[in-house]
């Protein structure tokens, strides 16, 4: 079949929302299949109460690890237990996870996806084989595409009862139904890890009768979600690591496909297309009525770019976390094939691409507009802010890991190990900030002209505020928030500064000194709900210019010095990385006491963070699911040692090179001035 005049982009034009489509399968006959949310027990009822109707057999495959262990990270999935065939196979836990021993077979619906490319070339989208039963819709005019599926069916393979077969390697059930029972003997979840858990479930969303994601919040008494029905990328971080951890690793894969097949198709915002691997903020399974007019209906996934987002905000990070979470998955399940495939590894690179090309920029941060992260309004962090550096920081290095390294890739690896020491270097020497370097700022001299000058940035001290001439402990420091020529912004945000520590983006020093300023100002960061999202919170007229007068970010509100709980998993993350578990033990302990009774809101309000957020939703998923993270990886270290990276030294070698090479003896004093602080 010529596949590729199927998926001509060019005659999707012009289209303002893609809709990507997947006619429903009769097949999918597992138990408790849910439909935007309603719950059926098998394939006929989804039938009549969702009138969804069946129009191809997708064939259900066995897709299991990969065969043999390759590395010592890898072996790791074996003794840790954590696999999605394992939970798929084992039965439940006392965490819930689904049984399914009775047949002794891994049933996993294969996800299409396979319909991208298999070559390594960015501009084809599909290869010849391989596809399911998919159609894409832009917009409403245009006729969705079909392309066929071309099973080569060799994945499935049932064998008896103790043994099944994964792509031709052979799984003895009886030795992971011990590793089972370990979990099972671990110590009985509390009442609101319980509670937790069903939240977490409830907030599944199905497509086609496979979990994909969940929404962002599940307050059944919230009569204007607006997008909070939505599955978020970055809010479904966190949802995947508990699945994750908890050994259920088919709904993330089934994310990462899915959202890799939202990234290569072409959209729109206003008649201007962004670039070709931009992920989407967030997408939605809708029912809609099938072309034809019988009312047989239909599930679609509707992605959304930006193009509908509050203030139309690129959702930078979104493709930032896809690859950490892609990573995460590998290490946690030991499923690497994953990674490996050819349209996971275009996905990769799409989305490098867009990050490393060459633009006007100066400097080897990411440059991005206001409200491209976490914080998706105004609110000042234009120009290169902390989050998105620190994202993009983890994401190289996932990507450095996963890459398949060939001729086609060799120049993107280079690339990346050139930004990474780049990135690093800069950071470290030019974001951080204690006590002494506060003080050299305090009496620099400006308008220097040469490449020699100490204040490259042309920072005038006068820019230093108030607040943080009492609030700079003399222990512990921090990166600030961005950096723009002539502008330095001091506020602490701590998804950055956390985000830091765990991908090493900050020295070791730094690292350590990030966690005891996070002990030292515990009042004003934790207080009574960790984790404020920024200190401190712009006020009066500062407020009013730079959010522009935003009604939801008023003062110690919302991103504007508001607490979320959400942030405690990578706080926890951050603190084990640091040997300091004992202070997210007692931020986890803290949050236990309120989270529950207060339905588990999105963010707290007040400078003490003691008010449930103004605007919050309830049952807020990131928030239900940081928490369940967090105390996960308290429980088991060595999973959480999967999730970060320490120190690389040969990009710091990199970095001293480069410098060198360069012969300016200033850049040299600083480079060796951060090699020092390693
Ligand atoms: C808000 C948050 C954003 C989050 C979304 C869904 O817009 O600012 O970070 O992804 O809600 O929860």
């Amino acid at each position: 079949m010529n596949t590729s005049s199927c998926i001509g982009i060019s005659t999707m034009k012009p289209c303002c929302r893609i809709l990507i489509g997947y006619r429903i399968s009769s097949i999918f006959g597992v138990s408790h299949i849910r439909s935007n949310h309603k719950i059926v027990n098998n394939s006929s009822k989804l039938h009549s109460k969702s009138k969804l109707s069946c129009y191809n057999d997708a064939k259900c495959k066995v897709i299991g690890h990969k065969k043999g262990v390759i590395d010592l990270n890898r072996r790791a999935f074996f003794a840790s237990g954590s696999n999605w065939g394992e939970s798929k196979i084992l039965g439940k836990n006392k965490l819930g996870v689904n049984k399914d021993s009775s047949r002794g077979i891994l049933v996993i619906p294969h996800v299409a996806s396979d319909f991208r490319n298999h070559s390594t070339s960015i501009d084809s989208h599909v290869s010849e084989k391989g596809f399911e039963s998919i159609y894409i819709q832009g917009g409403l005019n245009v006729k969705p595409f079909v392309i066929e599926k071309i099973e080569n069916g060799n994945e499935v393979v049932k064998e008896d009862e103790s043994r099944v077969q994964v792509n031709g390697s052979g799984v003895n059930l009886d030795i992971l139904k011990d590793l089972n029972e370990n979990v099972e003997t671990e110590s009985e979840a509390s009442n609101i890890e319980k509670e937790a858990w069903k939240l977490l479930r409830d907030a599944v969303v199905n497509y086609c009768g496979n979990p994909v994601g969940t929404v962002a919040a599940n307050n059944p008494a919230d009569k204007q979600p607006l997008n909070y029905d939505q599955v978020f990328i970055r809010d479904f971080v966190p949802s995947a690591l508990a699945f994750l951890l908890n050994g259920e690793g088919e709904i993330v894969k089934n994310f990462l496909l899915h959202t890799l097949q939202l990234q290569s198709w072409e959209k729109t915002v206003d008649c201007y297309s962004p670039g070709q691997g931009l992920m989407p903020a967030s997408f939605k399974v809708r029912t809609v009525p099938l072309d034809g007019g019988d009312g047989t209906l239909e599930e679609v996934l509707d992605p959304d770019f930006g193009e509908s987002a509050i203030g139309r905000v690129a959702p930078v990070d979104s493709g930032l976390w896809w690859i950490i979470l892609l990573r995460a998955y590998g290490k946690i399940t030991g499923d690497y094939a994953l990674q490996e495939r050819v349209d996971v590894q275009t996905g990769i690179r799409l989305i490098l691409n867009l990050c490393l090309t060459d633009g006007f920029d100066m400097f080897p941060s990411l440059l991005v507009t206001d409200g491209s992260c976490m914080i998706d309004r105004r609110m000042g962090i234009h120009g290169h802010p902390l989050e998105i550096q620190s994202l993009f920081y983890s994401a190289l290095r996932c990507s450095r890991e996963m890459l398949i390294v060939n001729d086609g890739t060799k120049n993107l690896v280079a690339a990346i190990n050139n930004r990474l020491s780049a990135l690093s270097f800069h950071v470290r020497e030019y974001y951080w900030v204690d006590m002494m370097k506060i003080n050299e700022i305090y009496r620099y001299k400006t308008e220097e002209y040469s490449v020699d000058a100490i204040n490259k940035f042309n920072i005038y001290p006068d820019q230093i505020p108030s607040w943080l001439v009492d609030w700079i402990p003399n222990e512990g420091g921090y990166l600030i928030g961005n950096l723009e020529p002539g502008h330095m912004d001091f506020r602490f945000f701590t998804l950055g500064n956390l985000w830091a520590i765990v991908s090493s983006l900050g020295t070791a020093r730094q690292n350590e000194g990030i966690l005891n300023l996070i002990e030292a100002k515990w009042d004003d960061l934790v207080a009574h709900m960790p984790l404020k999202i920024c200190y401190p919170a712009l006020e009066y007229e500062e407020w009013r210019i730079i959010t522009g007068g935003d009604p939801k970010n008023t003062p110690w509100s919302y991103h504007n010095g508001g607490s979320w709980p959400t942030l405690l998993w990578q706080f926890t993350l951050a603190c084990i990385k640091m040997g300091r578990p004992e202070l997210a033990e007692k931020a986890v302990a803290m949050a236990e006491k309120r989270l529950s009774v207060d339905q588990w809101p999105e963010y707290y309000d007040t400078q003490s963070g003691r008010f449930i957020g103004k605007q919050s939703r309830l049952h807020q998923t990131w928030t239900i699911a940081g928490y369940l993270t967090s105390k996960m990886l308290l429980e088991n270290p060595a999973k959480a040692s999967l999730l970060f990276w320490e120190e690389d030294y040969e990009l710091l070698e990199n970095c001293v090179c480069a410098l060198s090479k360069t012969g300016r003896k200033k850049c040299l004093r600083f480079a060796a001035r951060s090699q020092i602080r390693v």
